[in-house]
C-alpha cells in the first residue's frame, strides 16, 4: 500500500526554515505491520536526509522517540501503520522548544524531573548481615506501577496545564516522585511532598486525564497524581495511605 506522511518541519537555526511548515512524503510498498519509526527512517534514508528525529532502542524501552502522531502522543517505534491508516500526520510533542523537525529540547522536562528528588534516600546504616533493605510485597505494590516510567514525556506534553504553564512540574515528574514517596524504605517522602505542594506542583493538575492514555507504559498516571495529592492533604506519605480511599 501507499502511505502519505505529512510531517511538521522546522529548523530554527536556518533562515527561511525557522518557522514551522508541513511537508508531504509518499511511501510505496508499505506493509500494515510496518512501524511508523521504520517509515520515518525510510523517508530520511530514501527521500530527504535532512529530516531529523530522535530514537535509540526502537523497542519501546528508551523513551526517546515520543512524537505526536495523528494528533496523539506516541512512541513511533510502538505504532504500526495499520493503527494510523494511509495518511499519517507527524509533529513534535507540544510544549517544549523545537530543536529541529521532530526533535525537541528536553531540558525543561528533565529540570522538572530533577526538582522532585527522583532518587532513593536512606541514611540509616545497612543491615548488619549486609543484605538489602527488605520490604513486604504489599509495600512494594504501592509504587510498582510508577517504577515503569521511561521518561518519554508523552504524558507531560499532552497535558493542557503544562501547555498553559511550562513551570508546572508535569505528570512525569510527579510519577517520578511517586515512585519514591510510596517506597517504605525511603526517608525523603515528606521533603518531596513539600516540593510538590508548591504553586507549580501537583495542584496545577486539574485532572484532565490526557496523561493516562498517552502513557506508552500503561502507567495509571492520573491515579498516581491523585495519590500524591491525597498524601499532601493528609500530611503524610508512604504506606500509611489507604489506597482504596484514593480514587
Ligand atoms: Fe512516559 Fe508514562 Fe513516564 Fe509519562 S509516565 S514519562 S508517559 S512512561
Ligand atoms: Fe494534566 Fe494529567 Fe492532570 S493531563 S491536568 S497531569 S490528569
Ligand atoms: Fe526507544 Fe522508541 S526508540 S522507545
Amino acid at each position: 500500500m501507499d502511505v502519505t506522511f505529512k510531517i511538521r518541519r522546522q529548523n530554527p537555526d536556518v533562515r527561511d526554515l525557522e518557522k514551522p511548515y508541513w511537508q508531504e512524503f509518499v511511501l510505496n510498498d508499505v506493509d500494515p505491520t510496518d512501524r511508523v519509526l521504520e517509515m520515518l527512517h525510510r523517508i530520511k534514508w530514501e527521500q530527504d536526509g535532512s529530516l531529523s528525529l530522535r530514537r535509540s532502542c526502537a523497542h519501546g524501552v528508551c523513551g526517546s522517540d515520543a512524537m505526536r502522531i495523528n494528533g496523539v502522543n506516541r512512541l513511533a517505534c510502538k505504532i504500526l501503520i495499520r493503527d494510523v491508516g494511509e495518511r499519517v500526520q507527524v509533529e513534535p510533542i507540544l510544549g517544549l522548544p523545537v530543536v529541529k523537525d521532530l526533535i525537541v529540547d528536553m531540558t525543561p522536562f528533565f529540570d522538572h524531573y530533577k526538582q522532585v528528588m527522583p532518587f532513593f534516600v536512606n541514611d540509616d546504616p545497612l543491615p548488619e548481615d549486609g543484605r538489602e533493605r527488605l520490604q513486604t510485597q504489599a509495600d512494594r505494590e504501592q509504587f510498582d506501577d510508577t517504577t515503569k516510567c521511561i521518561l518519554c514525556a508523552c504524558c507531560t506534553t499532552s497535558c493542557p496545564s503544562f501547555w498553559a504553564n511550562g513551570h508546572y512540574v508535569g505528570p512525569a515528574a510527579i510519577v517520578g516522585a511517586h515512585r519514591f514517596i510510596f517506597d517504605s524504605r525511603d526517608q525523603a517522602g515528606a521533603e518531596r511532598l513539600d516540593i510538590l505542594s508548591e504553586p507549580n506542583g501537583v495542584w496545577r493538575c486539574r485532572t484532565i486525564f490526557n496523561c493516562t492514555p498517552a502513557c506508552p507504559r500503561d502507567i495509571e498516571v492520573t491515579k498516581a497524581i491523585g495519590e500524591v495529592k491525597l498524601a499532601i492533604r493528609k500530611g503524610t506519605n508512604v504506606g500509611i495511605i489507604e489506597t482504596s480511599a484514593i480514587h
